[in-house]
């Protein structure tokens, strides 16, 4: 799973457009605390999270990610017929049949491609991203649409204090091309363990059983997985710290990225968060960072991507601007 360090021909998925779509209702704290037994102080010091966004009654995960897809296109000045792939990570999808994917591919007129959901969580769209650069680097297309979406209010019980205060709901795209090879996806990592299936499960939209979490747990296995893998993306490249410019997690708990920072050689300035806005929006957090960043992007600089969460599930990629 390694690549060649320094080696400037094997970048792959250049990003010339990125957008997002956010649920249309904005839930604050103090909205939380009239229907439930918690309060904003509990939510902001234990989580980070201060408001996030509940899909509208005429939304669901697949609206949101054909609202992002179509922000990235118009972004990237693209018609959706430019498109030869279309890739979803999601694990909120309206039905079991048809995919995001398809659904996306009818709403924006690229009919006839390929297209698919990965299904890895919060870490969907790190596995996705691998899934998109390898594809690309196969010679299966010259540009793909990316997107990470989820309507997680769909299955969670918003009775349940322990859950109901962090999910949200969220679709960001991006189009990646194959490009020259200077700018794109260097390296990923991916990894499950199905021995932690029983931390995180949750059912399909509409199924009775809600989603339930072991917080403690997953907590601390999100704080060893996200600094090793940043560090071992990192040390296997022969990029120094100081070549990075962005790190963007999974947006679960500012006290995980916290923990990671102790341990990393990186500073807190370069961790891209926006939980505290948008919540845990899972495949969604981190491509709909893009959009707040993607102007300030420095050329021969590096984006470090990483996910995190149920199966257990972790990904990462390194990505050079
Ligand atoms: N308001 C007030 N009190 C609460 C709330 C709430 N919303 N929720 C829980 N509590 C209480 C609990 O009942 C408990 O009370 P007790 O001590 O009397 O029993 C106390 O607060 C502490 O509960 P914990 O669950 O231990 O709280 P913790 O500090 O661990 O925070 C949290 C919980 C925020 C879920 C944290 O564990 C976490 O962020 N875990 C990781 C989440 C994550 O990374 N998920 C992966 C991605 S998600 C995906 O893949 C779909």
């Amino acid at each position: 799973m390694s690549s060649t360090p320094g080696n400037l021909n094997n970048a792959t998925g250049k990003i010339v457009g990125v957008g997002r779509a956010l649920g249309g209702l904005v839930v604050t704290n103090h909205d939380l605390e009239k229907a439930l037994d918690t309060n904003d102080a509990w939510i902001v010091e234990r989580t980070g999270i201060k408001e996030r966004r509940f899909a509208a009654e005429d939304e669901d995960c697949a609206t949101l990610a054909i609202d992002a897809s179509k922000e990235a296109l118009a972004h990237a000045g693209l018609e959706g017929e430019a498109v030869d792939l279309i890739l979803c990570a999601t694990s909120t999808a309206p039905e079991s049949m048809p995919s995001v994917a398809c659904l996306v591919g009818e709403a924006i007129g690229a009919v006839g491609v390929g297209a698919l959901d990965v299904t890895a969580a919060c870490a969907g769209y790190s596995y996705a991203a691998n899934v998109a650069s390898s594809m690309l680097k196969s010679g299966a297309g010259r540009r793909v649409l990316l997107i990470g979406a989820d309507a997680m209010t769909k299955i969670v019980d918003q009775k349940d204090r322990s859950t109901a205060v962090l999910f949200s709901d969220a679709a960001g795209a991006v189009i990646l091309e194959h490009g020259s090879g200077e700018s794109g996806f260097v390296d990923h990592i991916l990894g499950a363990d199905g021995r932690g299936a029983p931390l995180l499960r949750a059912g399909h939209p509409g199924a009775h059983e809600k989603l339930y979490q072991n917080g403690r747990e997953v907590f601390k296995f999100a704080a060893r997985v996200f600094p090793e893998m940043v560090e071992k993306l990192l040390a296997r490249n022969g990029v120094k710290p100081e070549k990075v410019q962005y790190i963007i997690p999974h947006q679960a708990n500012t006290r995980i990225i916290q923990a990671a920072v102790r341990r990393m050689e990186i500073p807190e300035e370069k961790i891209v968060v926006n939980m505290d806005r948008f919540g845990n929006t899972s495949a969604a957090s981190i491509p709909i960072s893009y959009p707040d960043i993607f102007d300030d992007f420095e050329p021969g600089k590096y984006v470090v991507t990483v996910g995190f969460g149920g199966g257990l599930t972790w990904a990462a990629n390194l990505y050079r601007i």
